[in-house]
């Protein structure tokens, strides 16, 4: 058995800002969240094509913004111009896309503790990666809890370790491996983040044999969020902010 690191973390944390209750990865979500008393939020960082890290879950913009075509390939200067909120509701229009930067000055006045998920744009994997390790780093030197750095890929873990080895990293998994822990082990992360229809005692238990937290996306059930808290769960990511109370993690 390999004692796991201390836990700077809270057990609840709201999906892409708020979950589904207010326009994802923007600040009006981090703010909603907030509302609710959640004191961490997972939300997904991108570059843009002249290497800003933003805020964006897609790898195109259509769904949660006004702008078009493959997110990537666009400057932040055009980014930054795009409305992030009115594809939910007029009365979020004109919220912007955050940059890393917006939201550490945001997540830091406010008490507000980070998963960042490392979420490439095609073929970008390492750029990311590196670029948003780089980053993150520079903007939380000094302070604690360091936001937790996940992703689901390997290259972008990778590079974050050899830009900011410093940071906390989670290896994400959509399907749990068997090898899940040698993989996440292998790359110097503290905790797999993994969807919970692959998790069970078991698979908890042998994380925390080997040192890792587990960590469960996307929680939105009561019957799943007890199962998983009886099996030892470290905690849990979901959208459905107003109905789990963050007071009883
Ligand atoms: O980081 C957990 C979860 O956000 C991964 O899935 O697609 O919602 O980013 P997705
Ligand atoms: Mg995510």
């Amino acid at each position: 058995m390999t004692a796991a690191a201390p836990w700077p973390y809270p057990f609840w944390i709201a999906h892409r800002g708020a979950g589904k209750l207010a326009p994802e990865n923007t600040l009006a979500a981090f703010g909603l969240g907030l509302s609710h008393g959640y004191r961490m939020a997972e939300c997904d960082v991108t570059l843009s094509a002249d290497g800003v890290a933003y805020l964006l879950h897609d790898e195109r913009l259509e769904r949660t913004t006004d702008g078009r075509g493959v997110a990537v390939e666009q400057s932040w200067d055009a980014l930054s111009r795009l409305d992030a909120g009115a594809w939910h509701g007029a009365r979020h229009a004109g919220e912007p896309l955050p940059s890393l930067a917006t939201l550490a000055g945001f997540a830091q006045a406010r008490g507000l503790a980070l998963n960042l998920e490392i979420k490439p744009g095609p073929g970008d994997d390492a750029r990311c990666g590196r670029i948003a390790a780089a980053e993150t780093a520079r903007l939380w030197a000094g302070r604690s809890p360091l936001p937790l750095m996940s992703s689901f890929s390997r290259v972008a873990l990778q590079a974050a370790r050899d830009a900011a080895p410093g940071l906390p990293r989670a290896h994400l998994f959509e399907w749990l491996p068997a090898d899940a822990c040698e993989q996440a082990l292998d790359l110097g992360c503290v905790a797999i983040v993994a969807h919970f229809s692959g998790l069970d005692a078991a698979a908890i238990s042998l994380a925390h044999a080997a040192g890792l937290r587990v960590l469960s996306y996307t929680v939105n059930d009561a019957a799943v969020a007890e199962r998983l808290r009886a099996a030892g769960i470290d905690g849990l990511i979901t959208d459905a902010i107003d109905r789990f109370d963050p007071a009883t993690g």
